[in-house]
């Protein structure tokens, strides 16, 4: 028995030592914290309990039968982020890299199979250089093992990806298909292909960095959600963010008391929307006086800026708040907010989450570009999400509705529940001037005829009272109430069902 004893304590030695001192110590120069540390910020104290510490993996191949160290390059088990349930794994870049093994994928496995048991989040902590390549095809069967299993649990329980060091290859699609990516600043980066690759093959020349860099993807290719400038930043950010998120599908998301009076008004809205028309307002003001505290945590900042999504609470409880950003684009929809938007939404849908959205949108963005890139297809997406989603969604319309993306905005026609609007509204096929110019084309030279037009279309369309009357919009209010009416009208909502037909699933364009 003593034996056994001390042998279990020399392995579990071993097995917190990582890669050893020399390479630990390497990780930290880079500024990167190792896969324990990382676990220890990420969960409360002392909350973590590990699985497969002494997990050996089983290849014998090019001297592989001599290099094994208990835990496999991975760090996996559950423990409480503010006292509740989630799993984690953390990839050991200080052991071989925290490359993937079968062995390592199949304890990665056991995590998302025991987090679906119990329907908790799985929080996955990236720092790997891909597949481990001494062992060839059982690595890439383990990369497999480990899609299925993110692609069952989408929907079912939120999976989140930390990306905190190399993340290249194959290895990118199971982040891919979780619902959010947060990457660290400067000592991430993620790509199919390497810019070795990338030299051969394009001739390109081109640095980590920018090929798939936190900016890379916060920003151009909108493959992650956040970037933050370090582990700690980022480890803190997602103990905050899945605050927001409940459990799995089947939960409501949590609540937490507030101070902050369902009916505050905010005066200071009233003049939120200038007196010219033309002129943008920054709709992120909008945001931060409706929700609690002024706490919003916001997706994708940083990409399609012309559309804003993030959570932010509502009498303590999680929404998900979809906004037309005016001073970017005009707010206009284009294939990038359109898709941006339409996966916050299904998230949403998923989890329970309420839906506000907040509509000043002159329409889809013209152009050879965007029709050559599909933006039939990609505001599609937007539609069908909103169209398809059956949680409580509540929409104010603060000035512009114009033509097919007034319908797309969570209108009353795809089953908005709760559809609003400020006296600023402008629900019409298109704007005055476009309207005259179209109907009344044979009188373009006659500026005086067709400005009495334009004034003429402005007075009977751009107000939010023919909408109102058409029973398209049930009531208009003053923007100083707009929490206050949000927050009754999700009060009113919170017991919501309603059904889809039976499907297998539907057919999303994609
Ligand atoms: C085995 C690996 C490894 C791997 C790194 N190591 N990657 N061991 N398999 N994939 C080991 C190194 O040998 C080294 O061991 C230690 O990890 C640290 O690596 P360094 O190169 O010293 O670190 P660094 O300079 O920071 O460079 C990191 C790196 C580089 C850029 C990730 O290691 C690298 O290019 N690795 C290979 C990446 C790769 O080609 N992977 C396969 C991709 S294909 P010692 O003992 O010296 O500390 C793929 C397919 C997946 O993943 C398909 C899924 C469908």
């Amino acid at each position: 028995m003593k034996e056994v004893i001390q042998k279990l304590e020399k392995k579990r030695k071993e097995a917190l030592q990582g890669g050893g001192k020399k390479r630990i110590s390497a990780q930290h120069k880079k500024g990167k914290l190792t896969a324990r540390e990382r676990i220890e910020i990420l969960l409360d104290p002392n909350s973590f309990e590990e699985w497969g510490m002494f997990v050996e993996h089983r290849c014998t191949d090019f001297g592989m039968s001599k290099v094994s160290i208990p835990g496999d390059g991975v760090v996996t088990g559950y423990g409480k982020i503010n006292g509740r349930l989630v799993f984690v794994f953390s990839q050991d870049f200080t052991v071989l890299g925290g490359s993937l093994s079968e062995t390592h994928a199949q304890k990665i496995c056991n995590i998302l199979d025991q987090a679906m048991k119990v329907g908790a989040p799985v929080i996955g902590l990236n720092d790997s250089g891909g597949a481990r390549i001494q062992e060839g095809v059982a690595s890439l069967a383990g990369y497999a093992e480990v899609f299925q299993r993110n692609v069952l649990a989408s929907g079912v329980i939120p999976q989140i990806s930390l990306i905190m060091g190399p993340c290249a290859g194959g290895a990118v699609y199971s982040p891919a298909i979780t619902d959010f990516i947060f990457m660290v600043e400067d000592t991430s980066y993620m790509f199919v292909t390497g810019p070795e690759v990338v030299k051969t093959v394009t001739h390109e020349h081109v640095t980590h960095e920018e090929l798939g860099g936190a900016k890379t993807h916060t920003g151009i290719s909108g493959v992650a959600d956040r970037a933050f400038p370090n582990d700690i930043d980022t480890l803190l950010h997602a103990r905050q963010f899945i605050d927001f998120l409940p459990a799995n599908n089947k939960e409501k998301p949590p609540e937490r008391p507030t101070c902050d009076p369902y009916d505050r008004l905010e005066a200071s809205l009233d003049s939120l929307v200038p007196s010219n028309l033309q002129q943008p307002y920054d709709i992120k003001e909008l945001i931060l006086k409706v929700v609690d505290e002024m706490d919003f945590f916001e997706t994708q900042p940083n990409f399609a800026k012309n559309i804003i999504c993030g959570f932010g609470r509502i009498e303590g409880c999680p929404v998900g708040f979809v906004a037309n950003q005016p001073m970017v684009l005009a707010g206009c929809l284009d294939i990038s907010a359109s898709t941006k938007a339409a996966r916050f939404v299904r998230f949403c849908d998923c989890f329970n989450i309420p839906i506000v959205t907040f509509v000043d949108v002159p329409g889809f963005l013209p152009g050879k570009g965007q029709e050559h890139g599909g933006i039939i297809k990609h505001g599609a997406k937007l539609l069908y999400a909103y169209a398809e989603c059956t949680v409580p969604k509540v929409t104010v319309i603060t000035r512009k509705a114009y033509g097919g993306a007034y319908d797309v905005m969570a209108s009353k026609h795809l089953r908005g529940d709760v559809n609003l609007a400020w006296p600023t509204a402008e629900i019409a096929v298109m704007g005055p001037k476009g309207a005259v110019e179209i109907i009344f084309r044979q009188d373009k030279e006659d500026l005086n005829k067709i400005a009495e037009r334009t004034a003429e279309y402005r007075q009977r369309f751009a107000n939010p009272f023919v909408a109102s009357q058409l029973g398209f919009i049930d009531d208009i209010i003053m923007p100083n109430e707009t929490r206050k009416r949000i927050a009754e009208s999700l009060r009113m909502l919170r017991e919501k069902k309603i059904k889809n037909p039976w499907k297998k699933h539907g057919n999303l364009p994609l």
